[in-house]
């Protein structure tokens, strides 16, 4: 089964800085977390940059959609003011700088494809042999995810090497198929709707289990009992310190 440490920061750290910057990664790392997971989606102009909205307004000062945002108005925004003034000026940082900063601070991570219906593919065509001629063989081995089963299928043509992950909101009855289909390595559930007979049921079948996102310790000591192999979590550092006790 694939080894992950049981706490990922989920887009960063971000409650101590705006998710998915580059602030946000460091911050991450100085908590303490050895792997962050972030969201990868494409601009107008097909560009990856790490961003999980489909609209810019809620983490940015741009307005309307990502997807119909050329990279050169997507570079230019301010991806920190709305969080803190302290933040102002961290932008929307694109993949590649995202994965040669993880390279500096010796971070693993895990990509999720965050796709726009009809671009599943594109998305996965563009991002993984970025990250793959980036990402040194030396450095933890990532893990690519998606809720999309089209982005799953077509990271498994382009990097076979690196472990895949389907996310879930709920487990479907068809889960086994899905895991041997597109060769799964994780099946990643919101905890909210797990159960201990389903994580230990995908567990014995080989599939580690990561769930989203548990900002409770109390939570995550529970899910970590019934056998739950990671969580994402908005508090690593607070996590890291829970989970230590336990
Ligand atoms: O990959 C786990 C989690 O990030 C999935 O949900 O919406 O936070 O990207 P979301
Ligand atoms: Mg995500």
């Amino acid at each position: 089964m694939i080894s992950v440490p049981r706490i990922i920061g989920h887009r960063g750290s971000p409650r101590a800085a705006p998710e998915n910057t580059l602030a946000s990664f460091r911050q991450a790392a100085a908590d303490g977390a050895k792997w962050v997971e972030f969201d990868a989606a494409l601009t107008l102009d097909s560009r990856v940059v790490i961003f999980h909205d489909d609209a810019l307004d809620r983490t940015s000062d741009g307005a309307g959609l990502l997807a119909e945002a050329p990279f050169e108005s997507v570079a230019a925004l301010d991806a920190g003011s709305w969080f803190d003034p302290a933040f102002k000026g961290e932008m929307v940082p694109t993949l590649e700088e995202a994965l040669e900063l993880f390279a500096t601070l010796g971070l693993g991570f895990n990509m999720e494809l965050k796709t726009d219906h009809g671009r599943e593919v594109e998305l996965a065509t563009i991002a993984l042999p970025i990250a793959v001629a980036i990402w040194s063989d030396n450095a933890p081995t990532p893990l690519i995810s998606s809720f999309s089963r089209q982005a799953v299928a077509a990271a498994k043509d382009i990097a076979p090497q690196w472990p895949r992950g389907l996310i879930f909101d709920r487990l479907p009855s068809d889960w086994a198929e899905l895991g041997k289909s597109l060769g799964l390595a994780t099946l990643n559930a919101n905890h909210k709707h797990l159960t201990r007979e389903q994580v230990m049921e995908v567990r014995g079948a080989g599939y580690a289990v990561l769930a989203y996102t548990v900002n409770e310790p109390a939570r995550a000591e529970t899910l970590f009992g019934w056998g739950v192999d990671a969580i994402f979590t908005d508090i690593p550092g607070e996590m890291l310190k829970a989970v230590d006790k336990l």
